[in-house]
């Protein structure tokens, strides 16, 4: 076995139970963007994967750009405070902008950048996330298109990774506590499933 699949605890989401999300996910944005060309703001690294095959999904009129941020604070605290590393090319002047991340885990980085891409004077800001980890949410910031919640695991694959590996795997996997230092003798119950959040109706928080 390779040394990936070794470290594998369990598969959360398959390639297939997230391109399947990712359609409907598709539906939902083409239903509330059409005629609109939305941006679609992919955060990296993470966002590479959901960008990649949301984009391809979509049978609407957009455009891509790309940001690179970093938390500022210690190791693993988040503080809020965000740096930009890589800015968008893009004036979000009068543009319906439709921030696409991985994951939302505190919501710190997407509470920060939705107020600074609000700030540029785009017409729009609203999120879309493929997971949200709802037991770690520090901030309460309103995402409009969520495919999973996810339980508290330390989850990687399909862009998200575990200092910087594991981002090319197909399947989303829950790791074993080996693989981050900690001992397999901590592995108390199965993990819990990954949960479908369904969109609600525009007009609730457009
Ligand atoms: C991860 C993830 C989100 C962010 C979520 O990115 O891809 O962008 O953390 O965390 P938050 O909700 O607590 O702010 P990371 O900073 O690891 O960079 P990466 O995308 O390059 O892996
Ligand atoms: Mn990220
Ligand atoms: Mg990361």
């Amino acid at each position: 076995a390779s040394v990936i699949s070794e470290n594998v605890r369990e598969v959360l989401l398959t390639a297939e139970q997230i391109k399947d999300r990712i359609a409907e996910l598709a539906r939902d944005i083409e239903r509330d963007y059409e005629g609109r060309k939305p941006l679609l703001i992919g955060v990296l690294k993470g966002a590479v994967m959901v960008v990649s095959d949301l984009a391809r999904e979509l049978q609407i009129d957009l455009e891509m750009d790309w940001m690179a941020v970093s938390s500022y604070g210690s190791g693993t605290v988040s503080s809020g405070v965000v740096r930009i590393l890589k800015d968008l090319d893009t004036d979000l002047s009068g543009r319906d902008v439709l921030i696409v991340e991985d994951i939302i885990d505190s919501g710190l980085t997407l509470s920060w950048l939705k107020q600074n891409l609000e700030s540029r004077g785009a017409a729009s800001v609203q999120i879309c996330t493929l997971l949200r980890k709802p037991e770690r949410l520090k901030v309460d910031v309103p995402v409009r298109y969520i495919g999973f919640d996810v339980p508290n695991e330390f989850v990687v694959g399909y862009g998200l990774d575990h200092d910087e590996r594991y981002r090319n795997l197909s399947d989303v996997v829950v790791l074993k506590p080996s693989a981050f230092g900690g001992s397999d003798d901590e592995i108390s119950g199965p993990v819990e499933p990954a949960r479908k959040v369904v969109t609600p109706g525009l007009g609730d928080d457009n």
